[in-house]
């Protein structure tokens, strides 16, 4: 018998096709994810889950998984699954850490850019027929310093383009070497020299039990006066309260923020504030990126499902 795969978030349905070219019975319910009583209930028939963000794959779902094989996440974070309980269960957990990291990377660019320039605010001043050239004074990018925590797949391309902008950038990540510190053109650095010469600071980490709340207010009080700060990674890496009185303090002149501690996020501590920009969590939001993980995702599982490779 086919092996059967649910999809149960709004995964870029190229990935229908590739599951049924490779011979696999495909349930495409974009919907269901956010319904947990309904995956709970459904979950059983199937020996694959390919899911994005919304699908929160808890303890209790993989209790009602009798059949399950594999978890493919099209993205990177695989935060919104219990691997722990997926383990104990033998049950495979795979994501996709190439497809998306350059959209990823041009985001925090872009916020950069957007809290440098203060482009939200100017706009929606625009748009209400305000003029208001005098106010929104900004900041140039050329010879500033950029702290990047985390130079790994989307850093190392952050890394890469804001060299391109001549910016100085320093990096700070345990498993980055000196050598390729120094191939990429970045000076490796302590966390603690980071926030004290950074200009812009930008995370581009997992969230682990190490590097949450990695920018605490213990930390984000020894950055630079007027420093601005940049999350495209996820939420709970900076303490969102502390970073708000140090932005109302005049402390941080400004923040970009796609990603926050509680998703989706209906209120949070930076929202109203000035000089704050907040996107989505619109990280991956590329045609491109959609597309490139949800064909690999695909391609994956049914490699795993088919072959066991
Ligand atoms: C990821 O982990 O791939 C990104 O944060 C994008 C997403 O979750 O949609």
């Amino acid at each position: 018998m086919a092996p059967k795969v649910l999809i149960s978030d709004k995964l870029s349905e190229a990935a229908v096709q590739i599951f049924r070219d490779r011979g696999i019975d495909v349930d495409f319910l974009p919907d269901v994810g956010k319904d947990k009583e309904k995956l709970a209930e459904i979950i059983g028939q199937y020996d694959g889950l390919a899911i994005r963000s919304a699908t929160k794959v808890t303890e209790k779902i993989l209790e009602n998984a009798d059949n399950l094989k594999v978890i493919g996440r099209a993205g990177i974070g695989t935060d919104n699954i219990d691997k722990e309980a997926a383990s104990k269960r033998g049950v495979i957990v795979m994501n996709t850490p190439f497809g998306n990291m350059i959209t990823t990377a041009e985001h925090a660019i872009a916020m950069m850019f957007a809290v440098a320039r203060q482009l939200p605010e100017a706009s929606a001043s625009t748009h209400a027929g305000k003029w208001e050239k005098s106010k929104f004074m900004g900041s140039e990018l050329t010879a500033k310093t950029l702290g990047v925590i985390g130079a790994g797949n989307i850093g190392g391309i952050v890394c890469d383009r804001a060299r391109g902008l001549k910016m100085k950038v320093v990096a700070y990540d345990p498993y980055l070497s000196t050598e390729k510190a120094d191939k990429m053109g970045v000076e490796k650095v302590e966390l603690d020299e980071l926030l004290a010469r950074a200009d812009f600071i930008t995370l581009h980490v997992p969230l682990t039990d190490q590097t949450r709340n990695i920018l605490s207010k213990e930390n984000l009080e020894k950055t630079k006066k007027g420093v601005r700060i940049i999350n495209c990674a996820r939420g709970g890496l900076v303490d969102e309260a502390a970073l708000a009185e140090l932005l109302t303090s005049g402390h941080v002149a400004g923040a970009a923020f796609d990603v926050f501690s509680e998703e989706p996020a209906k209120e949070n501590a930076l929202f109203g504030l000035p000089n704050v920009v907040c996107t989505p969590h619109l990280g991956a939001a590329t045609t491109e990126a959609q597309e490139n993980v949800a064909l690999q995702v695909a391609e994956q599982m049914s490699n795993y499902l088919l072959t066991g490779a």
